[in-house]
C-alpha cells in the first residue's frame, strides 16, 4: 500500500471512529466509568476484546451514578444511532426494554447457562419479558466506610459499628484537624449516604418498606425524620468545598490522609487500588455502622441494543467475555466489586473484596439482600430522582428534616 492510500484509509478509519459508526467486527460501548479505578478495570474487557480480534470504540460519559450518560444514550437512540451496548443499572434497564429497542440475548444466555449461575436478584433486572437484554458484570453495595488507617491507628480509633460511635470517630477526626468525612455534594452521592443511613437508622425492614415498597407511613414516619436528622448531623463534617466535588476526588481525600472516612460503594476501592493502596494496611473497609447483615447493591450490566445483522456477532461475543468466569474474577478484583456469579470463587480477592462477598451471601440467606436506591435498583428512575432532590435540598439546608420528610411523601407519591 502506498503512503498516500494509508494516510486515506487512516483518516477514514478516524472519521468513522470520532462519526461512532462500528464495522461488523467492533463495539461501540457507552459507560461512565472514567475515573482512575473504573478505566483500569474497563481495560480488563477492552483487552479480552482486542485479544478476539475485536475493536474497542469508547464512548466515556463522565458522571458518577450515571444520570449523564443516560442522557447521551437518550439522544443516541432517538438519532437512529444506538451503541453496541451500554452501562446500565437496575429499573433503567426494564424501561429501555419496555421501549423495545434493545437486543434477544436469550440463545447465547442458553448456550451459556446464564439462568443457572446468575444471582436471582440481579437477574430481575437482566430479563425483561423473560428474555435476556443485558449482560451482568458485576454487584457492588452501596453501604461501606472507606477509612485512612493511619488517622485511626494515630487516634488509637476502632472501627464504629453504631451511630454513636461514629459520631464520636468523626469528633475524634475533626479535632485532629482533619477532614472528618471526604464528599462530593452531587445529588447521586448524597442519595448513597442516604441509602446507608436509612438502613442504620431503621433497620433493614424499614428501608425496605421505604425505598423498595415505596410506603407512604414509612416515608413520613419519625424514623425518617430521625434519619433526615443524621444527614444533617453528616454535613456538619463535610469541608467547605464538597460541593460538586467528584466522588474519586472525595476518594483521594482519604488516600492522602486529609480525610479520615468516606461512605461510599466499593467502587471506591478501585481508587484505592489504583493509587496502590493495601487494604488493611493503608485503609480500611467496613460497614456503615449500624447496617451490619445488611446489603444495598447495585449491579452494573451491559444492555445491548439492537444494532442489526451487520454488529450481531461482535456484541453476542461481548456479552460472552463479559459473563466469562476468567474475566469476572479479573474485573472484579479492579473494579472493588463481586463477581455476578455465583459459581466463581472469591479466593483471589482482597480481604475487601472477600469480606464484600460473604455478607452479600448472608445478607440475601437473611432476605436483608436489597437494591439501592441511589444506584436505581429501589425504584424507577423517575422516583429515583425525587428521592435525589429532597435529599439534596436538605442536604444543603433549604429543607429541615420535618419539611424534608413531608416533601419526600409528596415527591415520591407524584413520581410514581
Ligand atoms: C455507580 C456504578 C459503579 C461506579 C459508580 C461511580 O453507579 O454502579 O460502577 O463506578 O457509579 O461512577
Amino acid at each position: 500500500m502506498n503512503k498516500q492510500i494509508r494516510a486515506l484509509l487512516a483518516g477514514t478509519t478516524m472519521l468513522m471512529a470520532s462519526a461512532g459508526w462500528a464495522t461488523a467486527e467492533d463495539v461501540e460501548v457507552l459507560h461512565w466509568w472514567t475515573s482512575g479505578g473504573e478505566a483500569a478495570a474497563l481495560n480488563v474487557l477492552k483487552e479480552n476484546l482486542e485479544a478476539e480480534g475485536i475493536g474497542w470504540q469508547d464512548m466515556p460519559v463522565a458522571g458518577g451514578g450515571g444520570e449523564q450518560a443516560m442522557t447521551v444514550l437518550r439522544a443516541r437512540v432517538t438519532g437512529g444511532n444506538p451503541p453496541t451496548a451500554v452501562q446500565m443499572l437496575g429499573f433503567d434497564i426494564q424501561d429501555w426494554a419496555a421501549l423495545g429497542v434493545v437486543a434477544d440475548l436469550n440463545e447465547l444466555a442458553a448456550e451459556e447457562s446464564w439462568d443457572a449461575v446468575v444471582p436471582a436478584a440481579l437477574q430481575d433486572f437482566s430479563k425483561f419479558d423473560g428474555k435476556w437484554v443485558a449482560a451482568p458484570v458485576n454487584v457492588h453495595s452501596t453501604n461501606w466506610v472507606w477509612a485512612n488507617k493511619a488517622i485511626f491507628d494515630e487516634l488509637g480509633l476502632a472501627q464504629p459499628t453504631s451511630w454513636d460511635e461514629l459520631v464520636a470517630a468523626l469528633d475524634a477526626i475533626e479535632a485532629a484537624g482533619y477532614t472528618a468525612v471526604a464528599h462530593g455534594g452531587q445529588a447521586w452521592q448524597d442519595a448513597t449516604i442516604f441509602d446507608a443511613v436509612v438502613v442504620s437508622t431503621g433497620g433493614p425492614e424499614f428501608y425496605k418498606a421505604a425505598m423498595i415498597d415505596l410506603d407512604p407511613e414509612a416515608l413520613g414516619s419519625d424514623t425518617m425524620k430521625e434519619a433526615f436528622d443524621r444527614m444533617a448531623v453528616i454535613r456538619s463534617y463535610v469541608d467547605d468545598n464538597f460541593s460538586g466535588r467528584d466522588w474519586n476526588l472525595a476518594t483521594a481525600m482519604v488516600i492522602n490522609k486529609e480525610a479520615g472516612v468516606q461512605f461510599m460503594g466499593d467502587w471506591a476501592k478501585g481508587e484505592f487500588l489504583n493509587a496502590g493502596k493495601v487494604p488493611g494496611e493503608d485503609f480500611l473497609c467496613f460497614r456503615f455502622p449500624g447496617t451490619q447483615g445488611t446489603v444495598t447493591f447495585n449491579a452494573d450490566q451491559f444492555v445491548m441494543f439492537e444494532v442489526g445483522e451487520e454488529g450481531r456477532d461482535a456484541q453476542k461475543k461481548l456479552a460472552s467475555a463479559i459473563l466469562d468466569p476468567g474475566f469476572q474474577i479479573a474485573f472484579n478484583k479492579v473494579k472493588g466489586s463481586v463477581p455476578a456469579r455465583t459459581d466463581v470463587a472469591g479466593d483471589e480477592l482482597d480481604a475487601c473484596g472477600q469480606q464484600g462477598m460473604m455478607e452479600l451471601a448472608e445478607a440475601a440467606a437473611a432476605g436483608h439482600l436489597y437494591g439501592s436506591m441511589a444506584h436505581g435498583h429501589g425504584a424507577p428512575a423517575a422516583v429515583k430522582n425525587a428521592v435525589y432532590d429532597v435529599v439534596t435540598a436538605h442536604f444543603n439546608g433549604e429543607y429541615d428534616s420535618a419539611t424534608a420528610v413531608e416533601e419526600l411523601v409528596a415527591a415520591v407519591e407524584g413520581a410514581q
